[in-house]
């Protein structure tokens, strides 16, 4: 299938990376784009051979700078709550992919922005990145799942201080909040991300099917109940091919090879 905004290539065999593609408006997400990049997730699902997912932003400048402000701008109240719906459906539909996937944030990474990027299951970033939740300046709050998110990830009075001042804070600063896992040189980020996902492949795929799975559903849970979902995901394990052979190959001192049954 062919985008019209985004790229959707596999790098190496298993290793997929979706390219957000409008360099020319630092990425900036308009209607169009969103829906690409629920086709293109829609397409990696269906793909059985798709193991690891990366999402980044075309060119030096940005990862994503928002939400298109342009297309925005005469939009009424429906139809900006239709434009987040939207969005919020997108971006869960791809933080629910049953692979990792990872934001390799190369730049700006502004409202939608840092909403696409906190819907992947971590996020690395360049030196030159930036994250924050500018909408304040726009007269208008986050829509893509900012206001849920973030507190999640980093806390609710963090929150507050980006959402309420537009603040952008750099890589590092987002790396010391928790926001980013690790900081690398421009240059050097997507080979970063491939070794990654290399390293990711050679694991047993049930395997980070079920724990993605028990930690996306479990944070919102009681602990109880979080708990109780761990152990039946673990027996579950014990169902494949791959637990008989991860645990086979450690006893015999050689790699595992995983199929994925
Ligand atoms: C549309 C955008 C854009 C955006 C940048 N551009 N961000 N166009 N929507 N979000 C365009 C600019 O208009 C410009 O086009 C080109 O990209 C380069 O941007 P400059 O501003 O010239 O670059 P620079 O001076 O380096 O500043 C970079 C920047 C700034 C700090 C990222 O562009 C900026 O503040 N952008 C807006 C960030 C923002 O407010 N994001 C939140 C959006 S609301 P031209 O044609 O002039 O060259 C949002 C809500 C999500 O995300 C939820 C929706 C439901």
């Amino acid at each position: 299938m062919n985008f019209a905004n985004i790229i959707l290539e596999e790098l190496e065999p298993g290793i997929f990376l979706l390219t957000i593609n409008r360099p020319e408006v630092y990425n900036a997400l308009n209607q169009a784009t969103v829906a690409d990049i629920k086709n293109a997730r829609d397409q990696v699902e269906k793909n059985p051979d798709a193991r690891v997912l990366l999402v980044t932003g075309a060119g030096s400048k940005a990862f994503v700078a928002g939400a298109d402000i342009k297309e925005m701008h005469n939009m009424s109240g429906i139809q900006g709550r239709d434009f987040s719906l939207e969005g919020l459906r997108v971006f869960r539909s791809l933080e629910t992919l049953p692979i990792p996937v990872i934001a390799v944030v190369n730049g700006y990474c502004l409202g939608g922005g840092c909403e696409l990027a906190m819907s992947c299951d971590w996020i690395i970033a360049s030196e030159n990145a930036y994250f924050g939740q500018p909408e304040v300046n726009l007269g208008i709050t986050p829509g893509f799942g900012g206001t849920q998110r973030l507190p999640r990830l980093i806390g609710r009075g963090r929150t507050m201080e980006l959402t309420m001042t537009g603040r952008q804070i750099s890589a590092e600063e987002a790396k010391e909040w928790g926001l980013v896992n690790h900081v690398y040189a421009q240059g050097e980020l997507m080979q970063k991300a491939l070794e990654t996902a290399r390293n990711i492949v050679k694991k047993g795929p049930v395997a980070l099917e079920l724990t993605k799975d028990t930690i996306l559903r479990g944070q919102d849970m009681d602990l109880d109940n979080a708990c109780a979902l761990e152990s039946k995901a673990f027996g579950l394990s014990f169902s494949t091919d791959d637990q008989k052979e991860g645990m086979a190959a450690f006893l015999e001192k050689r790699a595992a090879v995983f199929h994925g049954k």
